[in-house]
């Protein structure tokens, strides 16, 4: 069918979700010899492949009869009090089975989020900048987003309460605050103890849901977890999200949400019309795991070879780039990101390119900007590259960023990819430009 006629039968989400014209950089990505530092992908050498080898025939046979059917959209029972277990050890005692519910990964829950809590102009608050999965699936709803700058310490929360108080002087009311507290996706920041407290205190006094979002908690190297949300919360108005996308592996498509029962339901019965249930397959095999006493040693792998790549990462940075170029970074302390800025002037898509014929990719940082700034930021990821990979890349990125800081371009005069937004629909222009580079953004 011919790409125009079609327009007519989509919806206005679809419609507005166009490609960008970003065609030979695609053709440049797909070359095998192109190290990506794009993407959150854990390394597959930490996939526990010989463990599931074992575990798949045992679960096959002596639990084929659930594993292969449909089960409850709640999740599977025996599941559910793993991940009460799960959470007792984290700081969340005593959690009733009502105030769990087993999603087909963080993503699902995002969305099934988006579904029950916004309408079409709802505002949401997030970070400035955040996960494009999470600002992706709440315009899907026709959400608008108004951002919120980050330090050190994560969401800057004098300036949250400033905005709070100015958008309630323009008439306008947020439902929800977005924050993923750990090792944030893209900056790699984590919120202080303090600041979790200041949110907490924010979002009562402003009535506001808080949607935590924590796919890295468990994958810290340096220093000690400050409690999660979740923990803290004393009126039921955190909703945690959990997965094991970056504990176990991503193919499972598992993960949970933790929020008071009255919440749980209303997205069980979103959940009903999205897909039913989660895969029981998934979820038995998890359950299983799980029971196998095996995840802890999993993560103390994970930690102890990304805890190395992360220290190769920012000693290759210490190493090759020139101090004199004014380009700083984050020193995540878990997690699979860094975020690097560069000078104001210099702009990351002019980079990327630079990058992409030194056959590197990255993310710009802008992608993760709802108000389409950030045009001097980049994501880097070291979880995925080998060393050798990490070594080769930073190399060729110092490289790239010394070019680009000797051509004196001045950004204002590099084509718009679309117009800034303020505080208005996350364009998925923007996100269909990231998208289409790295295939698949997390
Ligand atoms: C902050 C955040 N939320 C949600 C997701 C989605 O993860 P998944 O759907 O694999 O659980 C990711 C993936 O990287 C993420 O970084």
């Amino acid at each position: 069918m011919d790409a125009t006629y079609l327009q007519q039968f989509l919806s206005h989400s679809a419609r507005s979700a166009t490609r960008s014209e970003i065609r030979e950089l695609l053709k440049l990505l797909s070359r095998p010899e192109v190290i990506s530092l794009g993407g959150g992908l854990p390394s597959p050498e930490l996939f526990p492949i010989d463990e599931l080898a074992d575990l798949l025939p045992r679960v096959l046979h002596e639990h084929g009869s659930v594993a292969l059917q449909y089960g409850p959209t709640e999740g599977d029972a025996g599941l559910i009090q793993e991940l009460i277990r799960f959470m007792a050890e984290d700081g969340v005692p005593g959690l009733g089975p009502e105030r769990v519910l087993v999603v087909s990964a963080s993503q699902q829950a995002l969305d099934l989020c988006a579904r029950v809590f916004l309408s079409p102009n709802d505002t949401v608050v997030c970070d400035l900048p955040s996960y494009i999965g999470a600002l992706g699936a709440f315009s899907a709803c026709g959400a608008r987003l108004a951002g919120v700058p980050m330090d050190e310490e994560g969401t800057r929360t004098d300036v949250l309460e400033q905005r709070l108080v100015e958008l309630r002087h323009g008439g306008i009311r947020p439902k929800l605050v977005y924050t993923i507290p750990d090792f944030q996706n893209p900056a790699g920041v984590t919120l202080s103890a303090r600041r979790r407290h200041d949110l907490l205190a924010i979002a009562r006094e402003f009535d506001l849901l808080v949607i935590e979002d924590s796919p890295y908690r468990r994958l810290r190297y340096v220093g000690e977890n400050p409690p999660s949300l979740a923990s803290l919360d004393r009126d039921g108005r955190v909703v945690s999200l959990f997965t094991f996308s970056k504990m176990l592996f991503p193919g499972l498509r598992l993960g949970w949400i933790v929020a008071a029962p009255e919440i749980v339901t209303r997205l069980v019965t979103a959940k009903q019309s999205v897909d039913l249930c989660t895969s029981a397959l998934s979820q038995v095999l998890a359950r299983e795991y799980l029971r196998t006493g095996a995840l802890e040693p999993l993560l103390a792998r994970m930690r102890a070879c990304y805890a190395v790549k992360r220290a190769a990462f920012l000693a290759a940075l210490a190493r090759e780039i020139d101090p004199a170029l004014g380009v700083r970074w984050t020193r995540p302390e878990g997690g699979m990101f860094l975020w690097m800025m560069l000078p104001p002037q210099m702009d990351a898509r002019r980079l990327l390119e630079r990058s992409l014929a030194e056959n590197v990719a990255f993310v710009t940082g802008s992608s993760f900007h709802c108000d389409g700034s950030g045009k001097n930021t980049l994501r880097l990821n070291f979880s995925y590259p080998t060393l050798d990979q990490i070594d080769t890349a930073v190399g060729r990125l110092a490289r790239a960023i010394a070019s680009v800081a000797g051509e004196r371009i001045d950004v204002d005069e590099l084509p718009p990819i679309r117009p800034p937004v303020v505080s208005g629909e996350y364009s998925l222009d923007q996100l269909s430009l990231t998208l289409a580079l790295t295939e698949v953004v997390v």
